[in-house]
This record gives C-alpha cells, sequence and structure tokens, in this order.
C-alpha cells in the first residue's frame, strides 16, 4: 500500500476521463513488483473525492481509497509535503508544524490502515511504502495481530537532531514500530532512526535489530531495521533502450536541437529538493564565462509537474522558469536555444530515447532517497557511452562511485564536472560507464523486493531476549536513556 496509486485518474477538458501512470520513483520501483507477485495494491487514485470500486489494471488489482479535497489539504499538501517531506530532507525547506495537519495525518492513516485490514487474507504480507503513511504498521498491527507487516521509507531518515524539531516524532516512531521490517534507502537512514527509538523511547537496539518491549496484551516484539537500497526494472529498461524505434527516435531528438556536439540533460520532478536552481546557475555561468558556447551544448531540462497546490513548489517553478527565460535570453541565438524547457510527462519510451540522446545526464539534488533517474539513465546506456554526473547527496551514490560525484553546493566544482564531463575521452567514459552498468545490473529491483520480503518473512518467529527468549549478551546492545516525559 501506498499514498499514491501506480495510476492516476486525470480527466481531460472534453470531461473524458483515463487512467495515465502515476509520478515518482516509488511507483516505477513498484509496478513491476507488483506485477509479477499478484497482491493487491491499496491507495489514492490521484482525484479528490473520487469513490471508486476495486478495478484491475494491467495485471495489479487496485482497492481505492478515497480522499476529500480537506484531506488532500490537510494530510497530503500539509502534513505529508509541507512537513515531513522538507523534514526529512534535512529542511532544504522550512517545514510547517501544525495541529490540524497532524490530526488529519492521523485520521488518513487510520482510514488507509481499516482498508488493508479489510482486504487481507488471514496471515498476509502486507507491505507499506513511504512517509504518508508511517502511523499504519502500528495501526494495522492493532486491526490484524496475523499480518506480517513491512514498511519502506523511499526518502532520507533525517539525523535525530533534525527529527526531533517534529512535536510528533515519539507517535511516528511508535508507528513505524508496528511493522516487523522497516526498510531504508541508506544504512546512514536505518542508523539514523535506531537513534531516533533509543533517545524516544529507549529500546535497546543491535544493528540491525530494535527489541520492543512487550505492552498490555501486545508481546514484546524484536523489529528489524535495515538498508535495502531501490532499482529499477533493469532488463525492462533495457529491452525499451534497445527497440530500434527508441533508437531512432533518439537520433531524430539530437537532430531536432540542431545536432549539438554536447546534449546534456537533467529530468527531476519539479521539487526544491532536486537542486535544479544549482544546476541552471552552474550552467549559466559556464555560458557567461565563454567555457560553454551553445553552439556546441544545449540542455535539456525535463521539470515534471509535482505538488501544484504547495507555496513552496509554485514558488519554486517561478523561479526555474524565470531563471531558463534569463538564460536563454542572455545566451541563445535564433538556431541554438541554451535551455529546452520541458514541463509535462512523457512516456517510458520518450524517457528512455532522451537518455539515449543524451552525453551528460545531470543530477544535481541536495537531498535525495534514491534517484532512480541516475539508474534509468544508466541502464538504458548498453553503448557504454554517456556521462553521469551524481550528487553526493543521493542514495544512489553509495552505489554509483564511478560517476563524477559532485556537491551541488559548491557551484565551482560543479562547473568543473560540466566541463570535465563534456571534454572526457572515449575510453574514459566507456571505463566509468561499464563499471556503473555492473553496479546496476547487480541489484535490480527484483533483488530489491526479494531481500526485503526474504528478510520479512524470515523475521517471523524471531526470539526476543527481553521477552524471555534466546539469551542475552547486555553488552552488544545499546541503550540509551529515554527523555523524561
Ligand atoms: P522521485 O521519486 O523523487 O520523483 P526518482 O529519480 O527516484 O525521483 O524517480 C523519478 C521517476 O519518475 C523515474 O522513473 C523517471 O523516469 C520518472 N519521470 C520523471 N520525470 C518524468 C516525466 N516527465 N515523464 C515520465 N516519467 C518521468
Ligand atoms: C517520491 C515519493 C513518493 C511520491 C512521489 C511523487 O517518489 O517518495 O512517495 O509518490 O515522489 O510525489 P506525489 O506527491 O505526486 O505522490
Amino acid at each position: 500500500m501506498s499514498n499514491r496509486l501506480p495510476v492516476d485518474r486525470v480527466v481531460d477538458d472534453s470531461g473524458e476521463a483515463s487512467w495515465r501512470q502515476s509520478p515518482g520513483g516509488l511507483v516505477t520501483a513498484l509496478e513491476p513488483v507488483m506485477r509479477a507477485s499478484g497482491g493487491a495494491w491499496v491507495g489514492w487514485v490521484g482525484q479528490p473525492d473520487l469513490e471508486i470500486e476495486p478495478f484491475d489494471e494491467n495485471g495489479i488489482r487496485i482497492i481505492p481509497v478515497p480522499l476529500s479535497d480537506s484531506d488532500l489539504e490537510l494530510y497530503y499538501e500539509g502534513f505529508s509535503n509541507d512537513t515531513l517531506w522538507p523534514l526529512y530532507h534535512d529542511v532544504i525547506a522550512q517545514p510547517g508544524y501544525h495541529r490540524v495537519w497532524w490530526e488529519r495525518y492521523a485520521v488518513v492513516n487510520r482510514r488507509f490502515a481499516e482498508a488493508a485490514a479489510a482486504v487481507s487474507e488471514p496471515g498476509a504480507t502486507v507491505w507499506v511504502q513511504d512517509y504518508q503513511l508511517q502511523l499504519v504498521p502500528a495501526m494495522l498491527r492493532e486491526l490484524r495481530p496475523d499480518l506480517l507487516i513491512g514498511f519502506f521509507n523511499h526518502i532520507p531518515f533525517p539525523a535525530y537532531g533534525i527529527f526531533s524539531q517534529l512535536p510528533w516524532r515519539t507517535q511516528i516512531i511508535e508507528g513505524l514500530l508496528g511493522a516487523d521490517v522497516v526498510g531504508f534507502q541508506r544504512v546512514a537512514d536505518a542508523g539514523n532512526f535506531s537513534r531516533a527509538v533509543r533517545r524516544l523511547r529507549g529500546y535497546p537496539t543491535r544493528t540491525p535489530y530494535i527489541e520492543v518491549p512487550g505492552m498490555g496484551d501486545q508481546p514484546a516484539r524484536r523489529v528489524i531495521a535495515k538498508a535495502f537500497p531501490i532499482s529499477i526494472d533493469v532488463a525492462g529498461f533495457e529491452e525499451l533502450a534497445a527497440r530500434p524505434e527508441v533508437q531512432e527516435r533518439a537520433r531524430q531528438i539530437r537532430h531536432d536541437l540542431g545536432d549539438p556536439a554536447t546534449v546534456m540533460l537533467g529530468v527531476d520532478r519539479l521539487d526544491y529538493t532536486k537542486g535544479i536552481t544549482h544546476r541552471l546557475k552552474a550552467y549559466g555561468e559556464l555560458l557567461a564565462e565563454g567555457r560553454l558556447s551553445v553552439e556546441d551544448v544545449t540542455l535539456v531540462q525535463i521539470a515534471t509537474p509535482s505538488r501544484e497546490r504547495v507555496e513552496s513548489y509554485r514558488q519554486l517553478r517561478d523561479e526555474i522558469e524565470l531563471t531558463v527565460g534569463r538564460i536563454n535570453g542572455d545566451y541563445g541565438t535564433i538556431s541554438h536555444q541554451a535551455i529546452s524547457y520541458l514541463h509535462h510527462g512523457f512516456p517510458r519510451e520518450e524517457m528512455a530515447a532522451m537518455y539515449l540522446a543524451a552525453d551528460v545526464l545531470l543530477v544535481t539534488a541536495l537531498r535525495d532517497g534514491m534517484n532512480l533517474v541516475a539508474k534509468e539513465y544508466v541502464a538504458a546506456r548498453a553503448d557504454e557511452d554517456g556521462v553521469l554526473i551524481l550528487s553526493e547527496f543521493t542514495g544512489a551514490s553509495d552505489e554509483l562511485r564511478a560517476a563524477l560525484l559532485i556537491n551541488p553546493h559548491d557551484i565551482d566544482g560543479v562547473k568543473d564536472a560540466i566541463v570535465r564531463a563534456i571534454e572526457m575521452p572515449r575510453h574514459d567514459r566507456r571505463k566509468r560507464m561499464r563499471s556503473l552498468r555492473k553496479r546496476v545490473a547487480e541489484n535490480d529491483v527484483s533483488h530489491w523486493s526479494n531481500s526485503f520480503l526474504t528478510t520479512l518473512r524470515e523475521s517471523r518467529g524471531t526470539q526476543t531476549p527481553f521477552g524471555g527468549g534466546a539469551p542475552f549478551d547486555e553488552g552488544e546492545w545499546t541503550i540509551e536513556r529515554a527523555p523524561r516525559p
């Protein structure tokens, strides 16, 4: 279950309704997993006040959970995307802390928990996804103690110094501890979570275990908190990129751009975590200094519409579009645009063609749980060409060490990396891309889901030393005194 279903219901100008793939990395990763599993997907259909019966879509059973307009405002745009999202991405934007948002978050989480409880077979496995549903694991356990419950956080989990700002930090921790396994993108995220558990609840931890003591009629339990770096359907993406019509489309894209020597590409949801303004600043300065010229280089920036009713996203869109207009006005010519800016979604085939057309992919995120765009670019490049510039603040940078790693806050460093990428000799590009492709091939999305689900299955029945199970060596465990209430 996830806040957003893999398909969104869209209504066109003539009032005709249709389904379209939802944006974001969560859906990209989970769609192939769900198609193979034969399970049901519980989530919201992407439009307010829509009561829809369960249906089948592309081999997946869909169980819609309705959200009203005010749920969207308070639970989704408010608490999920204006409190948790900026807080978990290291407060790049200021989170809002509003009690009415929090109260509705809890109400909607209960609705999701009840929807999952109603459709799950006895002893079923329920895998809860992402930060919008952090209270669901404990709520679901209360309703259905027979279920095996996993949780995966697709975004970072912040250090305790930041997390502790949240007025409802203890409730969030208790919500997540309802799961048998809590998964994170990076080892650091899992460590931050365990530390928050120790600080707020005083429960003993020994990586990857957390001992939750028994309370009332709830027995003591051992929860696993561990990193499972997510990935993409590598073979599926490779197959897409190998299609002759996709390769032809890539050639056509380059031709339509005026066949420049270098095509650079950015693909991001229009989100302040993605560092799009930092990238534009670096590129604009390179053009201003004459280190790059629009005769030779062009940047294609895809900025996918996202969360358009949240004020910080509106402001960001204005800022980006102003900057793009300025750079094009200052440096573009009749025949050569500095930036080709696209603010809409594309079919997967078109995305693959864009990756094939791009000599350089720019990923300059200020903080990103994983960044699947980086992995898609690598998967598409069976020709072992193309240079990946990758922010060290992405989860992907843990694995993709052969990229040109950058600190996006260091504008001079970003500029140097762009020039280095453009000038990189073919044999260096091949060496790096080969190494990147090896890493991406090792860990595709089925490996990710299998290793999570195997850990989840094996977690059932583990003994807890504090509940009177296996012998317990106190020295190996870390216990911190919880703060006074
Ligand atoms: P996030 O989850 O924060 O959006 P990721 O990079 O992990 O970031 O995942 C983004 C996913 O959305 C990728 O699979 C990418 O191909 C897809 N995507 C991004 N922009 C578009 C677009 N304009 N059209 C279609 N797919 C897109
Ligand atoms: C990220 C989040 C997902 C979210 C997606 C799109 O990938 O991790 O949970 O679904 O962005 O954002 P949206 O708010 O449109 O669902």
